[in-house]
């Protein structure tokens, strides 16, 4: 304690060298913010080159898919609006904000406006629609350009999503949890994951923050004591990834996914921050303890589940989670200061081995601890650019809008909510009666959507298969 982040991060520019680059990787002088800034607008750039709902005829808000139609689904293209928020917020460049402000609005679907759109019910989990809320949340917490008022509003559109979320609270099995999947007739609902509970946590400890409505804080105990009941958070602090409810939630899933991971330790500290409590620093501590060891052995980002030694195994979700753990650790760091030395000094190292993966064209790879781009393009590449753009843009954390902390209701936040978000949403209905043809066809749904956030542990053939 004591140190403040910016002179943690003034000695670290001191002490750590620039990256030798070559010619045909991206330059960039870590030391210096205007030259990081050049950077994460190439970077940026490339990613967009990914994005065509700009175009006329397309949809707006999402990157092409789901496969085989294109690589990604719904929920990529909601963490790459929040990796645009916080592009703009940490860098200035207002570039993407009017296509961001479009998309999260028409994505969240009018009337119901909850992140529930009917194009993707198919695919569509808790964890889905929680990245697109959390995006909603950060638009709130940064005052990000508000959308007109016959339009929902930010902080209305994460209350959306929480209460819609609290409402699917499913005490039937294993004592609770959210099931991963939103419509009961998907394949993965018997799954209750970790990803499903840490986005609503995250929602709900961010709302009780910006809010101070004791409500959400009920929530976000409830979640997790449950989440850490059924064994999902060890007493050691792993993040494993869930379990079935036919087994009462006590077949335990043991990979360790970083998105995790990242939006747990987000909420956790946010909790910290808005309750400064012993029992939330603990907690923080913890999980920061845990993130670090395994995620940053040597202070290089690895999402150690699917990127082995020898091979990469990770599937187009998993080529984006760096990118959500260095967000999360920048936050983590302005709201629960004990951790800032030690975060801004992961990120830093962290930044520079991503950095070096990318070529000067602002194409980033996955590996970020070759020293140089290493050709990974996962069918998909919008994962990669996504994550390097996180990793350099959260290195320009050291500002005093961004020390101030996320706004909240009482702190210059102007996003306006409404409590009753999502309250008459009657989406997932079936749009006709169940034939034996979409029968047929749910069982290609299922294998779409195991491809999905969890699937490629059927692939992985990590005797972790899911629904195989
Ligand atoms: C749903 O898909 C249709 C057909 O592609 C498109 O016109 C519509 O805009 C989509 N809705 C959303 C919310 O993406
Ligand atoms: C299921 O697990 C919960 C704890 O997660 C426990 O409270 C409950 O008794 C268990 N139910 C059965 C039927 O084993
Ligand atoms: C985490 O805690 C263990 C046990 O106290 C310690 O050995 C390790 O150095 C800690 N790691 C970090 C990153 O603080
Ligand atoms: C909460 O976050 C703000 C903004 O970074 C910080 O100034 C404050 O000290 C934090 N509160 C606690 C209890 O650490
Ligand atoms: C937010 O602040 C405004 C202005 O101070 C106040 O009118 C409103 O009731 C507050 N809303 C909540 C949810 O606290
Ligand atoms: C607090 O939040 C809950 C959950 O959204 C809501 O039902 C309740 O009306 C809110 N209370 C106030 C005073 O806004």
């Amino acid at each position: 304690m004591g140190r403040t982040i910016k002179s943690i991060a003034a000695a670290l520019l001191l002490a750590t060298a620039g990256v030798i680059a070559q010619s045909d990787m991206l330059q960039v002088d870590l030391d210096n913010t205007d030259s990081i800034r050049k950077a994460a607008k190439v970077v940026a750039t490339n990613l967009m080159n990914y994005y065509d709902g700009d175009q006329p005829g397309r949809t707006p808000g999402i990157l092409p898919g789901p496969p085989p139609g294109g690589p990604y689904y719904w929920w990529q293209a909601g963490a790459m609006w929040g990796t645009l928020i916080d592009y703009w917020f940490y860098t200035g460049d207002t570039q993407y904000n009017d296509e961001a402000r479009r998309s999260l609005i028409f994505q969240a679907e009018a009337p119901s406006n909850s992140y529930m759109p009917r194009n993707w019910t198919a695919s569509l989990g808790n964890d889905d629609q929680g990245f697109w809320g959390m995006a909603a949340m950060l638009a709130a917490e940064t005052n990000f350009q508000n959308p007109s008022e016959t339009e929902p509003q930010w902080l209305a559109l994460a209350q959306a999503v929480f209460n819609t979320q609290a409402r699917r609270w499913d005490p039937a099995t294993c004592n609770g949890g959210l099931h991963w999947q939103i419509p009961p007739t998907n394949g993965g609902y018997n799954y209750k994951n970790t990803i499903a509970q840490a986005t609503f946590l995250n929602i709900a400890a961010r709302l009780a923050r910006y809010t101070n409505n004791a409500t959400f804080e009920e929530w976000v105990d409830k979640a997790w004591d449950w989440t850490e009941g059924v064994g999902y958070i060890t007493k050691d602090y792993n993040i494993l990834d869930g379990a079935h409810e036919e087994d009462n939630c006590t077949d335990l899933n043991g990979v360790q996914f970083s998105a995790n991971a990242a939006v747990i330790i987000h909420g956790a500290a946010i909790m910290y921050n808005h309750t400064k409590s012993e029992k939330w620093e603990t907690r923080t501590r913890g999980l920061l303890n845990r993130t670090i060891d395994h995620f940053f052995p040597e202070g290089i980002m690895i999402e150690r589940a699917c990127e082995l030694q020898d091979r990469v195994q990770c599937n187009v979700d998993q080529h984006s989670f760096k990118g959500y753990m260095h967000r999360a650790l920048a936050t983590v760091a302005v709201v629960a200061p004990f951790t800032a030395e030690t975060v801004v000094k992961t990120l830093r190292s962290s930044a520079a081995g991503a950095v070096q993966s990318c070529k000067a064209d602002g194409t980033c790879g996955f590996r970020w601890n070759t020293g140089a781009y290493d050709g990974d393009v996962a069918r998909g590449p919008a994962g990669q650019q996504m994550s390097a753009l996180a990793a350099l843009s959260s290195l320009l954390l050291a500002q005093d809008h961004v020390l101030r902390g996320p706004l909240t209701n009482a702190t210059g936040g102007t996003s306006v909510g409404d409590p009753n978000a999502g309250g008459d949403v009657n989406v997932l209905q079936p749009m006709k009666p169940i034939t034996t043809g979409d029968r047929a066809g749910a069982g290609i749904v299922t294998v779409v959507v195991l491809a999905s956030f969890v699937g490629s542990l059927v692939w992985m053939g990590m005797g972790w298969s899911e629904g195989a």
